[in-house]
């Protein structure tokens, strides 16, 4: 009765959204996702979505009504009966063994990739690029077709993203032509995204999210197993100095405060990496937040769409464990007495001598500040790590401001001459 089958593995950040759309916007294909974790295959299929990305409700429940989408963990069935499979699975850094802290550890794709050859009665197109499937599959009359179709979807605009994309890159098999990388061809393909430019500079506590350092890392090992060393450094160096850029803005926090922030509550609003998600993959709130507990800070952690469970296991796991099924978090007693978190962002500022924002959620910048003010310890800090508050009127109330990259708060520059 379907047109095609498609099966996609992996009902993450990328395959969830992305296959959405494809049942959404073609009704005659059958699309299933399916995934080995049987709790995030229950929440795509109930009320509440594993994951928040605005619009994406609307998609899911529509297509899914019309049923043309579902979401099932009997992962073998529908990839021996799909005609495509794309593979989304996650591929996180290694944390032990050769490249360990840099190299993708690629123990999902391969058993992804075995399984499709063990599966398949019928010749598919995979896509994505995987040198495993042939050799493993007995049939050889067999036949896939193997394509990569990177995806370009950023998280909190993934709808818009799917819905108009400012490119597509599908690519085949190695080809004697393709094989010569035109320099200008790749710089063609790179220019036509359109956050090349002024949609795409501001200033930040740090950049987080689950791919920019997982990818620049693997790039780094690339470029050295290749014998690029020069290129690996450089690459290294944008990783090494978003880490600087986190620790300079603890330190910053706590030279301000009189140089110590023990025992003082300070406030944390935003935890996911960027607005418009619910996603807490390499946030930079873990490293300043874990950076104030280890200079005894109490905190009070308010975020619109992250879970008190999401924030307390990750300030408790450590790097690159993340994404590593089955990992144990490991919180210090002492430290989770210390943290503490609000439904409500201005209760959370309730008696703390600071906050601090972490993420550019819009909603932050439309407090009532003057009723915050009140409520608070002076002299009453805000540290803007995403530059979203009104700082004029800010000071106007009261508190002294650090923004990023602006001039020193004139209280705060007193402390540095
Ligand atoms: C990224 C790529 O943008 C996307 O094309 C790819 O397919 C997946 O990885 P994503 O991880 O969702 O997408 O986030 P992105 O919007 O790129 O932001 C990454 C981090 O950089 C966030 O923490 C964000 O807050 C930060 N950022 C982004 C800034 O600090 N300043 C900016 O101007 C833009
Ligand atoms: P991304 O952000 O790239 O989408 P996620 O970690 O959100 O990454 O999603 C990847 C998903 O792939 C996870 O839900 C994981 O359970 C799933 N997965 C990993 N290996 C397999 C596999 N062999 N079969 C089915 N699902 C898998």
């Amino acid at each position: 009765m379907w047109a095609l089958k498609i099966a996609c593995i992996g009902a993450g950040y990328v395959g969830g959204p992305t296959m959405a759309m494809i049942a959404y916007k073609c009704p005659d294909i059958e699309v299933t996702v399916v995934d080995i974790n049987e709790a995030r295959i229950s929440a795509w299929k109930s009320d509440i979505l594993p994951i928040y990305e605005p619009g994406l409700d609307h998609i899911v429940k529509a297509a899914r009504d019309r049923g043309n989408l579902q979401f099932s963990s009997d992962v073998t069935k529908h990839v021996a009966a799909a005609d495509i499979i794309f593979v989304s699975v996650n591929t996180p850094t290694k944390v032990q063994g050769v490249g360990a802290g840099k190299a993708a550890d690629l123990t999902y794709w391969e058993k992804a990739a075995r399984m499709i050859a063990t599966v398949s009665t019928t010749s598919k197109i995979v896509v994505e690029k995987s040198t495993v499937l042939r050799r493993n599959c007995r049939d050889p009359s067999i036949h896939f077709e193997i394509l990569s179709n990177p995806e370009f979807l950023a998280e909190g605009t993934a709808i818009a993203d799917l819905e108009s994309p400012d490119r597509v890159l599908i690519g085949g098999k190695e080809t004697v032509s393709g094989r010569r990388a035109d320099v200008q061809q790749v710089g063609h393909a790179i220019g036509t995204d359109s956050r090349i430019g002024h949609k795409f500079l501001n200033a930040s506590v740090g950049f987080g999210g689950s791919c920019f350092q997982k990818d620049i890392l693997n790039l780094v090992y690339i470029c050295e197993t290749v014998g690029l060393q020069q290129v690996a450094d450089y690459w290294h160096s944008v990783v090494h100095i978003n880490n600087y850029q986190k620790q300079r803005f603890v330190g910053r926090i706590i030279e301000a405060m009189f140089n110590t922030i023990s025992g003082k509550i300070v406030t944390v609003l935003g935890f996911a990496f960027k607005k418009d998600t619910g996603d807490t993959r390499e946030t930079p709130a873990i490293d300043v937040c874990k950076g104030l507990l280890n200079d005894n800070a109490q905190l009070h952690i308010h975020d619109p769409k992250v879970s008190e469970a999401q924030i307390r296991q990750d300030l408790a796991t450590s790097p690159f464990q993340w994404d590593h099924p089955g990992t144990v978090a490991n919180c210090k007693a002492a430290e989770r007495d210390s943290i503490r978190v609000f439904d409500n962002a201005v209760d959370a500022c309730k008696d703390s001598h600071a906050i601090v924002v972490l993420t550019e959620w819009k909603e932050f910048a439309k407090y009532d500040y003057t009723a915050i003010w009140d409520t608070m310890v002076k002299p009453a800090f805000i540290f803007d790590g995403r530059n979203v508050l009104d700082h004029d009127h800010l000071r106007s109330l009261g508190f002294i401001v650090y923004a990023l990259g602006k001039p020193l708060d004139p209280f705060i520059q007193r402390i540095y001459s």
